[in-house]
């Protein structure tokens, strides 16, 4: 039975942590120069009705470095952009490639592409989550903090797919997230009461200050995101205070982290000082997008050799 990865919340707990301990495996493989050919012969379809600089470089060089190849497909030269529909995609596409990684608007056309599919489906980004991104965060928060329990979460912004992705983590893995966005642009509220119900500790404000005191990792995100940028002008109106700046990092735990997806625009939601000074991790955290990514293939593409 094959499994797609579509949203955190669709893994447990030790399944994440497997993937986890894989990435661990494959990136000190990867710098020691030593193969690890997990998906040998394996093709990735890769299908981009957004633009990308990591999602993309990030899955094609993973695939190459487990001894596969990846297709960039994006929707304005493929059929997909005429209108083809994602039932017919998933099964033209599930005759000739062994995955499929999507980047599109709508998750709910991500889980059609996975019922009309033989092979396993990859989220690389809708309007409701960015689940590969937010595996990589955490492994970054592993790797400088030591571990994902104990500390305190905090998310500043937009109340976009990153957030709702950190919002079922907090779900799965148990640690308390505080959520600061203006009103108006809260996660999405199925998802807060879908993590609620599951145990999640989510504490909402509209204060970013009152959020990030004594925070261990620091997060946030673009105010206007891919899809949004018609809203550039009125978002930056409602988000103004709502910026990762020195005065928010002095409100946090003195050894905080902070993290950014990335592409971030400086003096809107993180300032210059801050993504380039001591506490920021983005660069490492971008790095992990290629080290977590080839675990989440190697796991669901692997048991097809
Ligand atoms: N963080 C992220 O997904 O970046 P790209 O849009 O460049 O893929
Ligand atoms: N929230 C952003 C993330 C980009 C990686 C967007 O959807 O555009």
């Amino acid at each position: 039975m094959k499994k797609d990865f579509l949203c955190l919340s669709d893994w447990s707990r030790a399944e994440l942590d497997g993937i986890f301990a894989l990435t661990r495996e494959l990136k000190e493989k990867q710098k020691r120069g030593e193969p690890h050919r997990l998906l040998e012969g394996q093709t990735l379809g890769m299908l981009f009705e957004k633009s990308s600089t990591r999602t993309r470089v990030s899955f094609e060089v993973g695939m190459f470095q487990l001894g596969g190849h990846a297709l960039f497909l994006s929707s304005s030269t493929t059929q997909m952009g005429r209108g083809e529909p994602v039932k017919d995609t998933g099964r033209v596409m599930s005759r000739y490639v062994d995955g499929i990684m999507i980047r599109t608007f709508s998750q709910e056309a991500v889980e059609e592409l996975g019922r009309w599919s033989d092979i396993p489906i990859i989220n690389g980004l809708t309007d409701m989550y960015h689940p590969c991104q937010v595996m990589a965060d955490l492994f970054t928060v592993i790797e400088h903090k030591g571990a994902i329990e104990g500390l305190k979460y905090c998310w500043i912004g937009d109340g976009n797919n990153m957030a709702n992705s950190w919002i079922n983590a907090a779900a799965v893995f148990g640690f308390e997230l505080r959520v600061a966005t203006p009103k108006g642009y809260e996660p999405h509220p199925e998802v807060v009461a879908r993590a609620k119900a599951a145990g999640a500790s989510i504490l909402y404000t509209d204060d970013p200050a009152q959020a990030a005191a004594g925070a261990d990792v620091l997060n946030t995100d673009v105010w206007a995101s891919m899809g949004q940028e018609q809203e550039q002008k009125e978002r930056e109106k409602a988000f103004a205070g709502f910026q990762i700046d020195g005065g928010i990092v002095s409100a946090a735990a003195p050894g905080c982290i902070v993290l950014h997806c990335l592409p971030a625009h400086r003096g809107e939601e993180i300032s210059n000082e801050v993504i380039e000074g001591p506490h920021s991790v983005v660069f490492d955290e971008a790095e992990n997008r290629l080290h977590v990514q080839k675990a989440i293939m190697a796991t669901l593409m692997g048991s097809r050799l």
